[in-house]
């Protein structure tokens, strides 16, 4: 990897002059072996980024009103249309797709999403604390030519949360196809980071939407998968940010806010700067993103020491509840040995204003396990038993890799590892409220790596 590194940043700089940096990925798996051979490839590529129209553009979410999930021809690569599924709307008389939704803790969004696919979908928001319905789950999606009324406050902390879609069994292909955008929740302590820095989303305070894609022949965007891409993931040839192709972003010599999201499938990455080191020893290394320094302009604020406050982390009382993560022999990947079915109805039931610890057990015989929590944000308290290459960045005696810390809706479990995770069942709801846990490599979602718990009232 260090020799890689060399390599790729003697390349760059040539590229790109002294200037440069890149933002580089290293998936934990092999398999990447034809997007690393692109690695010589130039960055030609202004990266996508959210404005006032078009894709991703910035709307607040209150505003909104309607979404429209249809299939249209979109360029992905440049100057080939492909067939491409988008959340559309108009606003202010432009079309948008994709939109990058604005909100802030308190907003009301009434939104009426219409089905305009020949096959059922629902929207989830991803992160956010919602009542069952409107979490947006399998249970809730209509078909064609229906629509759907969400009317939810948003109760969550500043973030980058996401939207797309829920359906059962096919919401890797719709995710795939097109259908995602980020929801950005801004709080008085992110205002106060965005005056300190002097940031603005689109400008400074850049979305990077890490995807994976595979194309035909004739450059569309395409989804089949063997039996074995469906028991490991998809993983697509080239990777994108903001649905561009081998991307540049052109900077001043300034602070930057980079809100990385990874939407692809299955593909786990590792980002980090060229001219930095570490990262897993696991995986290809990729570039993914070149930076080209263009100007200096008089900049000199410095990133305040504190950009938060996490709350407090009430100790959960008893028995943690134990969550094996195996596979059926069959090739279908299951929890506690379970299969999702709606048949199955709620195997797990938590009393609404309860603490309690989870542990997720990962056997060895394995693969990584993104796994996904929806209803409530929860805490990593400990991993055991890690991989070496994962116990090498540990930052603490219990454990934690970096990206632990904080309130998170997703943790990735690694082969053979047992992480406890801390959450509150707190929340405003009355009546009982079903919410999807599940793993979010979105091939073992569809193939039902999932189960639904309820909150009693
Ligand atoms: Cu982002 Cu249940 O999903
Ligand atoms: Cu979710
Ligand atoms: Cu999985």
């Amino acid at each position: 990897m260090v020799t890689t590194f060399t390599t790729r940043r003697r390349f760059l700089a040539a590229l790109a002059g002294a200037g440069s940096a890149a933002l580089g990925g290293s998936p934990w798996r092999r398999a990447a072996a034809s997007a690393a051979a692109d690695s010589a490839a130039q960055f030609t590529n202004r990266l996508r980024l959210p404005g006032s129209s078009g894709l991703y553009a910035v709307v607040l979410a209150k505003d909104l009103g309607q979404l429209m999930v249809g299939e249209m021809q979109f360029e992905v690569l440049p100057k080939v249309p492909s067939p491409f599924w988008a959340y559309a709307a108009e606003v202010a008389g432009s079309r948008v797709l994709n939109p990058t939704l604005l909100a802030r803790p308190g907003d009301r969004v009434r939104l009426r999403m219409v089905n305009r696919l020949k096959q059922p979908t629902i929207i989830h928001w991803h992160g956010l604390t919602n009542d069952e319905r409107n979490d947006g789950i399998g249970q809730y999606q209509v078909g064609p030519g229906r629509s759907f009324d969400y009317d939810f406050t948003v109760r969550d902390r500043a973030a980058s949360y996401w939207y797309h879609p829920h359906p059962h069994d096919v919401a890797g292909e719709q995710a795939y196809r097109g259908l995602a955008g980020l929801l950005i929740v801004r709080d008085d302590d992110e205002a106060r980071l965005a005056r300190a820095l002097d940031l603005a989303v689109g400008d400074t305070d850049i979305p990077l939407v890490i995807q994976d894609r595979s194309f035909s022949f004739e450059g569309k965007l395409e989804y089949k998968l063997t039996r074995d891409q469906m028991f490991m993931g998809f993983l697509g040839e080239e990777i994108l940010v903001n649905l561009t192709p081998r991307p540049y972003l052109d900077a001043a010599r300034r602070v930057y806010r980079f809100r990385i999201l990874n939407g692809s499938n299955a593909r786990s990455y590792d980002p980090h700067a060229a001219h930095a080191a570490g990262g897993l020893a696991d995986g290809s290394e990729i570039p993914l993103l070149q930076i080209n320094i263009r100007s200096s302009p008089d900049y000199k604020r410095e990133i305040p020491s504190q950009l938060s406050r996490l709350p407090r982390l009430a100790p959960a009382a008893g028995e943690p509840r134990r969550f094996t993560l195996g596979h059926d022999g069959k090739s279908n990947w299951t929890i506690n040995g379970w299969r999702f079915s709606t048949a199955h109805g709620t195997p797990v039931t938590v009393q609404r204003g309860a603490r309690e610890t989870w542990l997720l057990q990962n056997n060895r015989a394995s693969m990584p396990h993104p796994m996904h929590i929806h209803g409530f944000q929860f805490r990593v308290l400990e991993r055991r038993n890690s991989p070496d290459q994962i116990r090498a960045v540990a930052t603490r005696s219990n454990g934690l890799m970096p990206q632990d810390f904080g309130m998170l809706d997703t943790v990735l479990v690694w082969p053979g590892e047992s992480v406890r995770i801390a959450l509150d069942f707190s929340h405003p709801f009355s009546g009982d409220q079903t919410y999807m846990f599940h793993c979010h490599n979105l091939e073992h979602e569809d193939t039902g790596m999932m189960i639904g718990y309820k909150v009693r009232a």
